[in-house]
Formats: C-alpha cells, sequence, structure tokens
C-alpha cells in the first residue's frame, strides 16, 4: 500500500501566518502538524509516500521532509498547479498511485492513536474505500456520512443544512484504485472544486462497498488559529514530559511538565506546564502559563503567556499579558507607553507590534 499527504492548498484560514509559511508547517507542542502526521504514516508499515505540493509552499514542505529518511520512508513530490479540490489532488497523483490501494491523509489534520487499523481494517475488508468518522456537534460545518448498523456508509452530504447525522468526515481514508474511475466521473462543485466527498458518493452509486470506522479519541483539523491553540493544548497534554537541557536559575520556579531546549537560560521567571520551549531561548522575569509552546532562539522578557503558540526568533520585549496568542516567526512585541495590558494576538512572519 502506498499513502498519499496532502500538503498544497492555499491555507487562507490561516492568514496572515501562511502568507509566507505552509500551514501544513506550523508547529504545535514546537513540531510541524505534518511530522506528526509522517509519524502515524510510518507507524503502518507504508515507506511509498506521495506528498502533493503547492508552487508556493512546495519548497518549504521539501526543506522540511526531505527523502523522507527520518522515517524511514521514500517520498515522492508531485506538484498540484492549483488547489483544485482534494479529488484534483488525487488525480495529480495518480502516475505516482497507478493501481496500488492508498491511505489518504490531509496534511494538516492529526488524529488520537494513529491510521494503522484503519489500514488493517482495509487490508482485512477489501471494500473500496474505508473512511473515518467522527461525531461532531455541529455537523452543518462538515461533509456528514449516513451509515447502516454494520458501519456501511450509505450516503453522503457535503455541509447539510438539515444534517442527515452527527458523523462527520475525519480527513484520513483508505482507497482501492477505483477511486480513480469515480474521480473520472464527477464534476467540479459550486467552488469550483473536485470534492473527495462527491467522487465517494459516487462510488455508492457505481456500487461499490464503502465502510466507515468510527474515531472515538481526539481528532484535530488544524485550519484556523483557534485550532491550532487547541491542538496545541491536547498535544502538550498527551506528549509534553518534564525535561530540561537549558538552564535555570534558583530565583525562577517550575512546576508541571516543563520541556527546556539546549542553551535556553531562564531567570527570575516561573513557569508551570504543560509548556515546551526551544532552544537558546532567553526568559526573564516571565511568566510562562499551561499549553505554551515557544520557538527556539525566541527572547521573552517581562511578559505573561498562557495557553498560546510563539514560533521562532521572536522579541517579545514589554510587561504585557498574552493569551490564546498565535505568533509568527521573527515577530516583535514591545511597549513604549501604552497602558494596555492584555492582548490577543494572531501575527504573521516579521510582524511588530509597538503600544
Ligand atoms: P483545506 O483546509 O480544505 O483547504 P486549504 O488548504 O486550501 O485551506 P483554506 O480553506 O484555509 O484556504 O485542505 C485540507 C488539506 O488538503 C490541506 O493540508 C491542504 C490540502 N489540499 C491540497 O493539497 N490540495 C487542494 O487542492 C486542497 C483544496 C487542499
Amino acid at each position: 500500500m502506498k499513502a498519499l499527504v496532502l500538503a498544497g492548498g492555499s491555507g487562507t484560514r490561516l492568514r496572515p501566518l501562511t502568507h509566507t509559511m505552509a500551514k501544513q508547517l506550523v508547529p504545535v507542542a514546537n513540531k510541524p502538524i505534518l511530522h506528526f502526521v509522517m509519524d502515524q504514516i510510518a507507524g503502518t508499515g507504508i515507506t511509498d509516500i506521495g506528498v502533493i505540493i503547492s508552487p508556493e509552499t512546495g519548497n518549504q514542505i521539501r526543506q522540511s521532509l526531505g527523502g523522507g529518511e527520518k522515517w524511514g520512508a521514500k517520498i515522492t513530490y508531485i506538484l498540484q498547479d492549483k488547489p483544485a479540490g482534494l479529488a484534483h489532488a488525487v488525480k495529480t497523483a495518480q502516475p505516482f498511485l497507478r493501481e496500488d490501494p492508498f491511505l489518504m491523509f490531509l496534511g494538516d489534520n492529526l488524529i488520537q492513536g494513529g491510521v494503522k487499523q484503519v489500514v488493517d481494517q482495509f487490508g482485512a475488508e477489501s471494500p473500496q474505500a474505508v473512511i473515518l468518522l467522527k461525531e461532531v456537534a455541529n455537523p452543518r460545518a462538515f461533509g456528514v456520512a449516513v451509515v447502516d448498523d454494520d458501519l456501511r456508509v450509505l450516503k453522503l452530504v457535503e455541509k447539510p443544512k438539515d444534517p442527515p447525522s452527527n458523523l462527520a468526515l475525519v480527513g484520513i481514508y483508505v482507497f482501492s484504485p477505483e477511486i480513480h474511475r469515480a474521480i473520472e466521473r464527477i464534476k467540479p462543485s459550486w467552488r469550483g472544486e473536485l470534492e473527495i466527498t462527491d467522487a465517494i458518493q459516487e462510488l455508492l452509486h457505481m456500487d461499490r462497498r464503502v465502510l466507515a470506522r468510527k474515531l472515538t479519541g481526539w481528532w484535530l483539523d488544524t485550519g484556523k488559529k483557534d485550532d491550532i491553540l487547541e491542538a496545541n493544548r491536547v498535544v502538550l497534554d498527551e506528549y509534553a514530559t518534564a525535561g530540561s537541557l537549558g538552564e535555570a536559575d534558583e530565583s525562577s520556579v517550575i512546576s508541571g511538565r516543563v520541556q527546556i531546549g539546549t542553551g535556553t537560560k531562564v531567570t527570575a521567571s516561573t513557569i508551570r506546564g504543560p509548556v515546551v520551549i526551544g532552544d537558546n531561548c532567553e526568559i526573564k522575569n516571565a511568566f510562562i502559563g499551561p499549553y505554551t509552546a515557544i520557538g527556539s532562539n525566541t527572547c521573552l522578557s517581562g511578559a505573561a503567556v498562557e495557553h498560546s503558540v510563539i514560533l521562532e526568533n521572536c522579541r517579545i520585549d514589554c510587561a504585557v499579558r498574552l493569551e490564546d496568542s498565535l505568533i509568527g516567526t521573527g515577530a516583535r512585541v514591545a511597549r513604549r507607553n501604552s497602558s494596555l495590558k492584555s492582548l490577543r494576538l494572531f501575527l504573521g512572519d516579521d510582524a511588530e507590534v509597538i503600544m
């Protein structure tokens, strides 16, 4: 079996960050989302992996994943000239996929527990597709599936006004090559995209067997700022461990699961985990509260930060309280004479805020 990772797209909902960076490379707990995806694929034993890239961010993705050695895999990069839909990405990848079954994984989605079971189910039951479903509170915002008691898929509806179920399609699927025949038969949707939901529905019209699997653990779709913060919270909650390779002085108080990278210096600060701090950071007279990730080479002086993601090379140099913030690489926050005390920021790379 092969894998196809979708790391193209335009990421408009994550602007301004995605003006300069691929959304799949935004880090949660200081690790790019796409690397979690690769870990999960590696966990299935699949080694032949195609990665869909866009002309805008393809080079960043290539640099980040390389040839796939880190995952014991061989990566083939596939350029999709425009973000014309998930089924368009599969069509573009057909020369790579050929007539092999494949695991398709959206490069900005993460699930608890990995994807081995869904791949094994496909192997054991040989349907034309297995899709993952998750019960959600707001099915109107998703592609939704209707299934029978044996979890055979009967119908799919995209963003239904009147949802026939609360089972949303998660961005992880296993397909037989029959999906290519279905994609040949569908037309672009009202938004001009070739939709994978329509292609799976077409498999059903063709009387092919599509099975579902219900996901009980968490599912993170990191398309927007608050989704990134939530992913950071959930991943820190699950994976953060305590451990320091840096230095903290005696007046600093560090409690809970706090991970501090090599060369990082903590002075007169309080840190309450779960928190992860990268390498060569300087943390001075600061408070860092739970669910915060700070990238390498960032300086934090005088600030209180909580439930936030701060990328690499930032300088936050003032007595300000930051909550629920997502701050791009190289950004700077400083204060001259403002009395502002508490902020929620969403800053792109190299942004400058002076209050
Ligand atoms: P989406 O989040 O649905 O689309 P997008 O990346 O264009 O984002 P936005 O809606 O904010 O503009 O895409 C899901 C994943 O699939 C994501 O990792 C990008 C990838 N993708 C492709 O590789 N090719 C495509 O044509 C599309 C639409 C998405």
